[in-house]
């Protein structure tokens, strides 16, 4: 998706490039000659420098660049070209209709789960229905949320996609099949074998998380990417206003997006009450007997808190962008729904960051009209502004989360700081005890907590050790939060395991 023109990198995501091997050496041996010298050189500005200024809070101007900069230095660049091996697809006479589930970045990712899923399968895909009746309730059709016709086109050469069933198959007695979570390509291919002997059409009602994380044929792997960062553009409406909404924010620097996930249904689900009075505490805990889908009903906020299963506090975000160093004056747009509690929790962190905005704040409510009553397209606006910004922040994981994330690995790995949420905690806590301040010292903790957390280009991580079967694939880093390395291609040199 290359959205907005105005960063500086702007590889197109089909754009594949290999250095011949001769050159990949005359690459590494100039390199070595140009770090041999560089490395003389600052040797010898070193007495010259106060050393002390390198960490010195008062001294933001020398950090300042680090705080913005790609955590990659090597080059990393999208590859998600098909292999030699690819073949175009054929016309096939059978189809999958399916209903894709869940938010917008649930939908998305599923989505791109169905393409890949109709390939191995040899079948059209018929256009997603979206689901109307969950939590989201919102009414817009796929054309509302995409652009569909550059959907099917895009996927031209990988999967046949039409807007409809053919008029002859309407009322063709259709397999509902509900597929395994995160199966193999072979699961597919078995099924394929037994149920198109008897149907020509399948419907499927869920699309989320069909396929696995890992172990899959290359080909598919890219295929999910194509269709995610490719195929799966948003609609004219929603790219336009949400590249003007970037542009706007842009006019004043470098911006922050945070994924403030201090939501009411976040809080209530995750039991997390840390910080709010009793009648608070009481609303969550209702909303949460009485949500049937929801199964943890007792949950002990204190213990929840101490995992690091809770979503930061605005409050806790704002120390903690302080700590690392940002200045007061950059702008941060909230990319959330309504933060519980309205302005109550959003002070403090208002106060150290006083250019705090929503999308109300810098759109007008013109703009923002045909997109106030539908959740998912509001959360699109989001997703764009954070896939662009300078910096992106989620104060909890999530679908969103990983997606933006993982799109920002895509396009070059644009930063993203992952908060430790178990070891702020540790800290939060010994500051409400006294027992630590704000200032430097708390400054280089959480400098120190989050340098492994920003981004940089890394394998996808596998399961949890000892994890076996079902629960294996369940804790899998997702595919779509890291599509490192089947859609991401380095030059050879080494990848940090981290
Ligand atoms: C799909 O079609 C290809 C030939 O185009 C064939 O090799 C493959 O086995 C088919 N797969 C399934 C699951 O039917
Ligand atoms: C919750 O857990 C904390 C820490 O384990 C414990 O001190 C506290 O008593 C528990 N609260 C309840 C209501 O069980």
């Amino acid at each position: 998706m290359q959205m907005v023109p105005c960063r500086s990198y702007s590889s197109s995501p089909v754009f594949h490039f290999r250095l011949p091997p001769p050159s990949i050496s005359a690459y590494v041996l100039l390199l070595l000659g140009f770090s041999a010298v560089f490395f003389i050189c600052s040797q010898r500005q070193i007495p010259d420098v106060d050393n002390k200024v390198f960490f010195s809070e008062t001294s933001p101007a020398i950090l300042e660049d680090q705080l913005w900069d790609s955590p990659s230095t090597l080059r990393y660049h999208p590859c998600v070209r098909p292999t030699h091996k690819y073949e175009v697809a054929n016309t096939w006479d059978r189809y999958i209709t399916v209903r894709s589930n869940g938010g917008l970045n649930q939908m998305r990712t599923g989505i791109s789960d169905i393409v890949a899923v109709a390939r191995i399968m040899n079948a059209t895909l018929v256009i997603p229905q979206l689901d109307k009746r969950s939590f989201w309730q919102d009414s817009s059709t796929f054309a509302d949320i995409f652009d569909e016709p550059h959907f099917i086109r895009s996927l031209r050469g990988d999967v046949r996609v039409v807007g409809h069933l053919p008029k002859e198959l309407e009322s063709a007695p259709r397999a509902r099949k509900h597929f395994s979570s995160w199966a193999s390509a072979s699961y597919y291919e078995d099924l394929a074998q037994r149920i198109w002997k008897e149907y020509q059409v399948i419907h499927v009602p869920k699309s989320d998380s069909r396929l696995a994380n890992n172990d899959l044929p290359i080909d598919i792997q890219k295929l999910r990417c194509r269709t995610l960062y490719n195929a799966l553009r948003f609609s004219s409406p929603i790219e336009e206003l949400g590249k003007k909404l970037v542009e706007r924010l842009r006019s004043h620097g470098r911006y922050i997006a945070l994924h403030l996930r201090y939501e009411k249904d976040m809080l209530s689900f995750t039991g997390c009450t840390y910080g709010l009075n009793e009648a608070e505490t009481e609303e969550l805990r209702i909303m949460r007997e009485n949500t049937n889908h929801w199964k943890l009903k007792k949950i002990n906020s204190t213990e929840q808190r101490n995992e690091g299963s809770c979503p930061l506090t605005p409050k806790e975000v704002g120390i903690f962008l302080q700590s690392l160093g940002y200045l007061s004056s950059i702008w941060i747009y909230i990319a959330a729904g309504e933060i519980f509690g309205g302005q109550t929790y959003l002070e403090d962190l208002r106060f150290r960051f006083p250019n705090l905005v929503f999308k109300d704040t810098i759109a007008t409510s013109e703009e923002l009209n045909k997109f106030a009553s539908h959740a998912t397209q509001s959360a699109a606006l989001d997703y764009i502004i954070s896939v662009e910004s300078d910096l992106f922040v989620p104060s909890y994981t999530g679908n969103m989360a990983r997606a933006v994330e993982g799109h920002r690995r895509f396009l070059g790995h644009r930063p993203t700081i992952s908060p430790d949420r178990k070891g702020l905690v540790v800290l939060f806590d010994k500051i409400d005890k006294g027992e630590l301040k704000e200032g430097p010292k708390l400054s280089q903790l959480i400098t120190q907590m989050h340098k492994l957390r920003k981004g940089a280009p890394r394998k996808r991580y596998g399961s949890l050790p000892g994890m076996k079967g079902r629960n294996r694939l369940r804790t899998e880093e997702s595919f779509y939060e890291n599509p490192f390395p089947e859609c991401i291609c380095g030059n050879g040199k080494t990848v940090h395991n981290i």
